[in-house]
């Protein structure tokens, strides 16, 4: 059995010591993820203009006329997560990557048996479902490749990326965008879950917010450290180690609790209610290190446009309302 580490003060010095926590932690290729410097660091410089702020600043329009539709044909009667918070995430990822509508519908499949067997701990739909997301993926390069895809669009962005001089293989173009999809799907739907259901039992922060919309950011990043969307990452201890007086072995790979580690007492005071006087550094949502997310800016955007309609939503459903 893994340790699990569920201290922040553990958490944050182990993600702040990589050459001897090493993030490969299984034999399947996982970019940038499961990497160690200097290979980390060569990808991930790759990767991070894929968030930078002038790809963003032309997403947001799109971004926004998605949540418009999504809230306007919402029915009366819905369910947060199947009505909401998956096609939301689902279309922002495809929206975001320049994919066509078709791809949705098999994405939001592959998502679905995907966590269904990951939960079941079932090794070979895991490796069926990879097989899979691969030759989706391949598709979608090939046709990007042969330019049927605008030349800024992220996929056609990616598939013409050069590593010291050489094209990215679709192996490690599957991967990259494996850890977004990933990365993306799974923790932005279950973070607009977390909003609908934070803000139908809070209506005081609801109004307040809806009268100083410019605190979104820091309102969804509170409301998310004690309701963690992704639940952990692995290390792998390179060499024996001690954490919190405890002896390690090498090669231990041990799982970081991201929300214990983000409701450890010892830190946050109260770590289950919502609080606007804490400190943001000690939030660890999107981690810390040189592993930090490298999408928050675009997680950050997809939750600030999905709250900012979510709040203007005054006389609907009760899923909104309590009471
Ligand atoms: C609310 C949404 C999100 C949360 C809470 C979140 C959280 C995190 C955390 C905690 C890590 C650090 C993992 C570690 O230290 O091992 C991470 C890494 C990562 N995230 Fe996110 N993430 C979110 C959204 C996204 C999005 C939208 C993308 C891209 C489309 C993304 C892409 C990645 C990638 C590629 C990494 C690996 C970075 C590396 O190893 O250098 N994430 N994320």
């Amino acid at each position: 059995m893994s340790p699990v580490i569920r201290k922040h003060a553990d958490v944050v010095a182990i993600l702040h010591a990589p050459e001897t926590w090493s993030n490969q932690v299984s034999s399947h290729l996982n970019v940038p993820n499961g990497m160690d410097a200097p290979e980390h660091t060569l990808y991930r410089k790759l990767i991070e203009p894929f968030f930078d702020a002038q790809t963003l600043h032309r997403f947001e329009p799109v971004l926004k006329n998605i949540v418009t539709r999504l809230f306007r044909e919402l029915p009366e009667e819905f369910n947060v997560e199947s009505d909401l918070a998956y096609p939301f995430a689902l279309q922002a990822q495809c929206a975001f990557m320049g994919w066509p509508c078709d791809l949705e519908a098999a994405l939001l499949q592959w998502i679905q048996r995907q966590q269904k067997a990951s939960a079941a701990g079932d090794r070979e739909a895991m490796r069926l479902l990879a097989t899979e997301f691969s030759q989706l993926m391949v598709a979608e390069f090939k046709r990007a490749r042969a330019g049927e895809y605008p030349v800024d669009s992220l996929t056609s962005r990616l598939v013409h990326l050069r590593i010291e001089g050489e094209p990215l293989t679709d192996e490690y173009l599957v991967s990259i965008v494996r850890n977004w999809t990933v990365g993306e799907l799974g923790t932005i739907a279950n973070a607009v879950k977390a909003i609908v259901n934070f803000f139908k039992a809070n209506q005081v922060v609801r109004k307040q917010l809806t009268q100083a919309p410019e605190h979104i950011d820091h309102a969804v990043d509170e409301i998310l450290r004690f309701n963690a969307p992704l639940a952990s990452n692995r290390r792998r201890a390179v060499c024996p180690m001690h954490i919190n007086g405890q002896a390690v072995k090498a090669d231990t790979v041990v799982t970081l609790d991201w929300g214990a580690a983000n409701t450890d007492p010892e830190v946050f005071e109260q770590p289950h209610q919502f609080r606007w006087d804490r400190d943001p550094r000690d939030n660890l949502l999107y981690g810390t290190g040189i592993h930090v997310c490298p999408g928050a800016p675009l997680a950050r955007l997809e939750l600030r446009a999905f709250t900012q309609t979510l709040l203007t939503q005054k006389t609907r459903s009760p899923a909104f309302h309590a009471g």
